[in-house]
């Protein structure tokens, strides 16, 4: 057993954060975890005792992204040593998970390596990483490389994380469920992330009330598969997400539900009739589907065909008319053919989508389709993703001019880039730009659309509406 650091020592640590909203709530924790040991947060690795980099695996190029800043992290500390002090260097999150020894060994400048099921150890690990420096610097060998923690604990990490700290500007994220056992041919996550694993509801009610009491009015529920989520209440039953949104929504002061991101295999009906009946939740729902090829959905192991899919959506839309509707799509799956693509702008033709993310496929090693016959060539995927994406980005632009002339809630987030201006969420997740005071963050106020962008829309405040208490 060490000893854990000294606490109360002023001390700066520094978060990058790549990837999904998963990594923005855990990077939010570990700062939780950090700020006892007396580590306030730092705006750049220039000024930071411990640099943390929240990693991401799901595509190639987000993984190599993580080596080439961990190449100018190492410059920054070589100068430090020189200088007499250091700097400590930790790599979190899915790259992590997946490559732990290897990052050891591609960079051995990385003190310490911890998994996303191991956050909780971090003070542990930092006292471990303290006392090998103190080794280095009497000029004695270590054996082995940096401090590695990438085991899933038997333990869960949520019962030994701190309550969180803060609220930016009314929305929090909630983190309700994690892992996945779906195992899709393309996917790391099951892997990375491990099997799918439910909060408690009063764990999750108790969190959802100290963020709402901390100024949040709009919560979004996080999960690799949220809609998957079963947790266990107190008298034993089993919460689905539709009675957990259900439970929220009583929450004095708590404006606006959120979660993502969904799988379609796990829209019940129950969670169906929520949109409806849950004024709360926002018309706005992010639902991928990958492929619109029934053939590739099968390879995919997807576990759904497109009509399906057709259907929910159908379904959502009669429970929900103004229900604005994302989803992920990649291109180029091995065995993707011409005929299957075009399954898949046909769909994106008959759903019409609000907004919409897409990639091209990314072999992972360790993955189903990594070891498939009939990987597509490069070029192909480019034209495809292009094709695609033009497609898609015709519907958001459409989708956008459509609300022009309409007043709706925008809930103020953060500053625009321009003095003045204010940025904002509609409820369907458009960026909303107006000229107003920064008393607006963390509110909500009415405003009439005006302009309506690629990606963005322009508004003209009303009357300011108060919504929290
Ligand atoms: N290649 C390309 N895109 C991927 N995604 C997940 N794995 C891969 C991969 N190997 C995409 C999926 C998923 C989103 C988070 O990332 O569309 O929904
Ligand atoms: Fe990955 Fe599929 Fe699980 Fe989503 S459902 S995390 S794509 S394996």
């Amino acid at each position: 057993m060490t000893s854990l650091p000294t606490a109360g020592k002023r001390k700066r640590v520094f978060i990058r954060t790549y990837g999904c909203q998963m990594n923005v709530y855990d990077s939010d924790r570990m700062a939780d975890v950090l700020r006892p040991l007396g580590y306030a947060l730092s705006e750049s690795p220039e000024q930071a005792d411990l640099v943390v980099l929240n990693t991401c695996h799901i595509r190639e190029k987000a993984s190599e992204k993580v080596y080439s800043e961990l190449g100018r992290l190492r410059d920054v500390k070589l100068e430090r040593r020189r200088e007499g002090s250091d700097l400590t260097i930790a790599v979190a999150g899915c790259v992590a998970q997946a490559e732990g020894e290897e990052i050891a060994r591609r960079q051995p400048a990385v003190d310490i390596v911890v998994g996303p099921q191991a956050y909780h150890h971090l003070p542990q690990l930092l006292a471990e990483a303290e006392r090998r420096a103190a080794v280095r610097r009497a000029g004695k060998r270590l054996p082995g490389a940096g401090v590695l923690d990438t085991e899933f604990p038997a333990e869960s990490k949520f019962d030994h994380l701190p309550a969180p700290a803060g609220v930016r500007a009314g929305s929090a994220f909630l983190s309700i469920q994690e892992g996945c056992d779906k195992f899709c041919t393309f996917c790391v996550v099951p892997y990375t992330r491990g099997a799918e694993y439910s909060r408690p509801v009063e764990a999750i009610l108790r969190e959802a009330r100290a963020l709402v009491a901390a100024g949040a009015i709009e919560l979004t529920l996080l999960g690799q598969n949220v809609n998957a989520y079963h947790g266990e209440a107190t008298d034993g039953s089993t919460w689905s997400l539709a009675r957990l949104l259900r439970a929220l929504a009583e929450i004095e002061g708590l404006a606006r539900l959120r979660y993502t991101t969904s799988h379609p295999r796990d829209m019940s009906d129950d969670l169906i009739a929520a949109h409806g009946e849950i004024p709360q939740l926002m018309p706005y729902l992010h639902l991928p589907v990958q492929s619109g090829s029934d053939r590739i959905l099968e390879a995919m192991n997807r576990g759904h065909g497109r009509d399906l899919f057709r259907r929910l959506v159908d379904r959502l839309r009669a429970m929900r008319p103004d229900l604005a509707l994302s989803s992920d799509f990649i291109v180029g799956f091995p065995g993707e053919s011409d005929g299957d693509f075009d399954d898949t702008m046909r769909l994106v033709d008959e759903v019409g989508f609000a907004s919409a993310f897409s990639f091209k496929y990314s072999r992972r090693p360790g993955t189903p389709g990594a070891t498939l016959a009939d990987q597509i060539p490069e070029a192909l995927k480019t034209a495809r993703l292009a094709a695609l994406q033009a497609l898609l980005a015709d519907q958001q632009r459409a989708f956008n001019s459509m609300k022009v002339g309409a007043t709706v809630p925008v809930l103020f987030a953060e500053p625009g880039r321009k003095p003045g201006q204010m940025l904002g969420k509609s409820p369907w997740l458009q960026s909303v730009h107006v000229e107003g005071p920064t008393s607006l963050l963390g509110r909500i106020a009415e405003v009439e659309l005006t302009g309506a962008y690629a990606v963005s829309l322009s508004g003209r405040l009303v009357s300011p509406l108060e919504v929290a208490a």
